[in-house]
């Protein structure tokens, strides 16, 4: 949202590398930057403001102090490999060999980049569902392939397989599909799954999915990985991470689960790439990983009474929304408000004014013009800062009368 975000071109040979022709650096993380100049609060980049549970800190410092500070295998410590593949199996009937199969990424950032420049060749068409979180491009365009949208529609955002099969083509090679989703909340039903996999099958195609929100689900819902469909196993790349799940998205742990040949391919990318995730925070993962039941139960209910708040405070301030089934987002329509300014100039103007931040809703299409009235807010917050966010937003219609777009 700067002037020009993208990289500058450069003379002669002293220039960057084509590839990067049109990528800018993460809107999302740039509206954080913009929230800390403004004393904004942040409901911008998708992190908790509450701290992880004790029991895991104490697993991360045990370690440091007993001295697991040094590379691990790279592609993670055996414990939390097989707390990975437990994990899968327990809660979804997935079956993976944590000796050949898991591997533990810097984030899922990280997991999904290794992914697709495991599989993609240059010009291979990677299927993309707009909306979709940001880091999915650039891995596309690192790996010289090319991106192929498929826009969801608002309000509803529903996968129709008839209007996805469109994007299938024969140099399809991958489709990226991120259920809970973020930045919409669906969660994707068994229907709508069932029709990516015959588009897959049909077409031969690797699916590579990002499941970082699988734990956070509302309304009694239950997250399906795609992986675990008939005919899927032996063509999914499953990722996941525990940023979300356990409150340490700085701790930058991910992890890809994936049949062979894809996954000696995509460990091969992670050990030239980053060599191996954290030592000591690996072992506090697995830690997490063991954590009880009563937990993520516990996770689910602060999340619904954080979506009731966020629900009521867009209700009183004028927003439109759908209730997110899952995940911790909503995009929200504020063309009823300003019909004026595009979601990049209402996502500065309340940053800036009203010192609340949020991510324009552009940031999340590759297609131009799409998301243009809306913005995405991230509620991970302990209530009292939601219930600031309501006390700034009284001044919104005032910011707004005095900011004529
Ligand atoms: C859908 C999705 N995928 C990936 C990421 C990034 O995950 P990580 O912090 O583990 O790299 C995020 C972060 O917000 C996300 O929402």
């Amino acid at each position: 949202m700067s002037d020009d975000p993208t990289t500058p071109p450069g003379r002669g040979r002293v220039r960057p590398a084509a590839r990067l022709d049109g990528l800018r650096p993460s809107v999302i993380r740039e509206m954080t930057r913009l929230a800390l100049a403004h004393r904004a609060v942040n409901l911008a980049q998708g992190f908790p403001d509450f701290p992880p549970p004790p029991e895991i800190l104490e697993a991360a410092q045990a370690a440091i102090a007993r001295g697991d500070n040094q590379y691990t295998i790279t592609w993670g410590i055996p414990p939390l490999r097989e707390a990975i593949a437990r994990t899968m199996q327990e809660l979804y009937g997935l079956r993976f060999d944590p000796e050949r199969h898991v591997a533990v990424t810097c984030g899922v950032t990280e997991a999904i980049c290794a992914a697709i420049l495991a599989v993609i060749d240059p010009g291979d068409e990677v299927v993309i569902v707009e909306p979709f979180h940001e880091n999915y491009l650039p891995a596309v365009r690192f790996a010289a392939g090319r991106e192929v949208y498929h826009a969801l529609e608002a309000p509803l955002w529903e996968l129709d397989p008839g209007r996805l099969a469109r994007a299938f083509g024969p140099r399809t090679r991958a489709i990226v599909l991120n259920t809970p989703h973020n930045p919409t909340g669906r969660v994707f039903t068994r229907e709508e799954l069932e029709g990516v996999a015959r588009l897959c099958i049909e077409h031969d195609v690797v699916a590579i999915t990002d499941e970082i929100y699988d734990r956070i689900v509302h309304d009694g819902r239950r997250h399906l990985p795609l992986a675990s469909l008939d005919g899927m196993a032996e063509r999914t790349i499953t990722i996941g991470g525990l940023g979300k799940t356990f409150a340490v998205t700085g701790w930058r742990l991910g992890f890809a689960c994936a049949p062979e040949p894809l996954a000696s391919a995509l460990r091969t990318v992670h050990d030239f790439l980053t060599i191996c995730a954290p030592a000591p925070l690996q072992h506090a993962a697995a830690a997490a990983l063991a954590m009880p039941e009563s937990y993520f139960e516990r996770t689910r209910a602060d999340y619904a009474l954080r979506r009731e708040r966020m629900m009521a405070i867009f209700d009183r301030h004028g927003f439109r929304a759908q209730a997110p089934e899952g995940a911790y987002y909503a995009m929200t329509d504020f063309s009823g408000l300003d019909a004026r300014r595009d979601g990049e100039a209402f996502a500065r103007l309340l940053t800036t004014e009203v010192g609340v931040a949020v991510v324009p809703g552009s940031s999340f299409y590759g297609t131009p013009g799409l998301g243009r009235s809306v913005v995405r807010w991230a509620f991970a917050k302990r209530l009292e800062t939601l219930d600031e966010v309501d006390r700034r937003l009284e001044r919104l219609p005032s910011v707004l009368a005095a900011n004529p777009a």
